[in-house]
């Protein structure tokens, strides 16, 4: 059983910011709760680095585009370690395996009769790398250049009918559902030929046409790196073991290039089309969007720096159904994290391994059937696949709370401290081996966290694993050790 699954390339003409983080941590919890499947998993990030924009910041920077792309490629990678990001590849445009794709590929649609030479004359909006109808972009509200230039076309428009077959006979393709109608509108009504290659400036890979000084338009190119990551087009055993791709991971700005373009490319192409793109909500501050002009751009290395890894983590994916928009407040992290964290589970960990220490001489008691934990736990283990599937990672996470809710109303009932023998024994083991399944479940979501308890009960990642979730797993004998709390409740001064 294979996962391949992707996050969009970030543009590097400026710092990392918490939604290209969302995009990222959503990714992590997917091929992460896939490895604990047994999944043969197959994650790919990286930067998007060549392009108009990129190249005009470097140009006001008063640097070389390849400096700036080094730069903010480091800033990437360490935020991405920052957050226990455990992608497979990190790829970069620039890099030469990435070049030899493209151009693959461009080739192979050349050779198709799919890419014919023309001349774009109209509006294009440098900030967001697209070509417009409009003199406003629809996306970002800003005024376009008017560019004209000799470019070649590819023929996208040939394709409409069979992208309105695939979408509407593969229902799980446009992920959620109510985007789906979009995509297909936009298809029906307005799908022009696609202008695939740039002549009025250098930083991008050239166009393989003799004679052709162009460099290739930087979405046609930077949506091959799928294809590049996993091989293509030399390495044919990686290629087929991983392609297609189960799931792109992108925003709903860029859905469409994703749903329409990209899909279009690959049937040009010959190769298989991606089961599952998703596009997810955006995070807003004050109800606004995230902007450096308006200065309201959040940190993430701050909130990391403030809150920890695993509890912006946890806000990010707990917080806001995933595909619909949200708001980002200080308050709201600082509520969810105290309640949640500190509270319920942060509570119900420390609670069981001080009474473990003791009443049971720090050690796992003998093995006991789990009473109603027991079913809880392993329905949740159940239920928490299909919310992975639909990409529900709130409700994931409730569900998973129900079990550190009934745990906690355990400890309360049974009052271990009155207990003695025997029901003091079962009842700690319980206990213990709730938490155990708990560190599982917790770990696509916040991987130290879920370490964390783990080492304390003697167990690593290794023991972590959802093929076959079983009750009992946790040994008697084993020494426990309660060092620190698992999550610190924060105070504001
Ligand atoms: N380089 C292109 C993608 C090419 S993929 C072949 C690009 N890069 S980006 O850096 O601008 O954006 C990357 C992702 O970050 C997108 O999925 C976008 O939706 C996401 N986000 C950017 N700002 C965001 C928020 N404020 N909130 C949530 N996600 C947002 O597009």
């Amino acid at each position: 059983m294979k996962y391949y699954l992707t996050t969009p390339l970030y543009y590097v003409n400026d710092q990392p910011h918490i939604g290209h983080a969302y995009t990222t941590i959503a990714a992590d919890a997917i091929a992460r709760y896939k490895r604990l499947q047994g999944y043969d998993l197959f994650f790919l990030t990286g930067t998007d680095e060549h392009g108009q924009k990129i190249e005009r910041e470097a140009q006001e920077r008063g640097i070389e585009a390849q400096m700036l792309a080094d730069y903010m490629m480091e800033r990437y990678k360490s935020l991405w370690q920052m957050l226990s990001i455990s992608y497979s590849r990190f790829i970069r445009t620039t890099e030469d395996s990435h070049k030899k794709a493209a151009t693959h590929l461009f080739l192979t649609l050349l050779n198709k009769g799919d890419i014919y030479k023309g001349r774009y004359e109209g509006p294009y909006c440098t900030p967001c790398e697209t070509f417009v109808k409009e003199k406003v972009c629809p996306d970002c509200g800003r005024t376009c250049e008017i560019i004209s230039e000799e470019t070649y076309f590819f023929g996208l428009s040939r394709y409409r009918d069979q992208l309105l077959s695939y979408i509407q006979e593969n229902h799980n393709f446009i992920m959620p559902t109510y985007r789906r109608n979009e995509m297909t509108n936009i298809i029906g009504e307005e799908l022009f030929d696609l202008s695939i290659t740039r002549s009025t400036f250098n930083w991008g890979i050239p166009v393989p046409i003799t004679g052709a000084k162009d460099v290739m338009y930087v979405w046609f190119e930077a949506l091959i790196n799928y294809l590049t990551g996993v091989g293509y087009p030399d390495d044919k055993e990686m290629f087929e073991r991983y392609w297609p791709c189960d799931l792109h991971l992108v925003g709903k700005d860029i859905l469409r290039f994703h749903t329409i373009i990209w899909p279009a490319m690959l049937i040009s192409s010959g190769l298989t089309l991606p089961k599952k793109v998703f596009g997810h909500g955006w995070w807003t501050i004050d109800g606004e969007k995230m902007s450096k002009s308006k200065g309201n751009v959040i940190d993430p290395y701050e909130i990391i720096d403030e809150f920890g890894a695993d509890g912006f983590r946890y806000f990010l994916l707990r917080e806001i159904a995933f595909g619909l928009d949200g708001n980002f407040s200080r308050k709201a992290l600082i509520h969810r994290l105290n309640s949640d964290l500190a509270n319920d589970l942060g509570n119900l960990f420390a609670r069981v391994m001080k009474m473990v220490e003791s009443f049971a001489e720090g050690k796992v008691p003998q093995k006991a059937d789990g009473e109603y934990l027991r079913e809880l736990s392993l329905n949740i283990g159940k239920e928490i696949d299909e919310e992975i599937s639909e990409l529900k990672f709130h409700s994931y996470i409730e569900k998973v709370w129900v079990l550190v809710r009934e745990a906690n109303k355990y400890v309360d009932q049974k009052k271990p401290w009155m207990l003695k023998g025997d029901n003091l024994n079962s009842t700690l083991y319980n206990l213990l081996e709730s938490l155990r399944i708990l560190s599982i479940f917790l770990f696509p979501i916040m991987p130290n966290l879920s370490l964390r308890m783990a080492e304390s009960f003697g167990l690593s990642e290794k023991d972590l694993s959802l093929v076959n979730l079983t009750w009992g797993e946790l040994h008697s004998g084993t020494r426990i050790r309660y060092t620190a709390p698992l999550f610190m409740r924060i105070i504001l001064k």
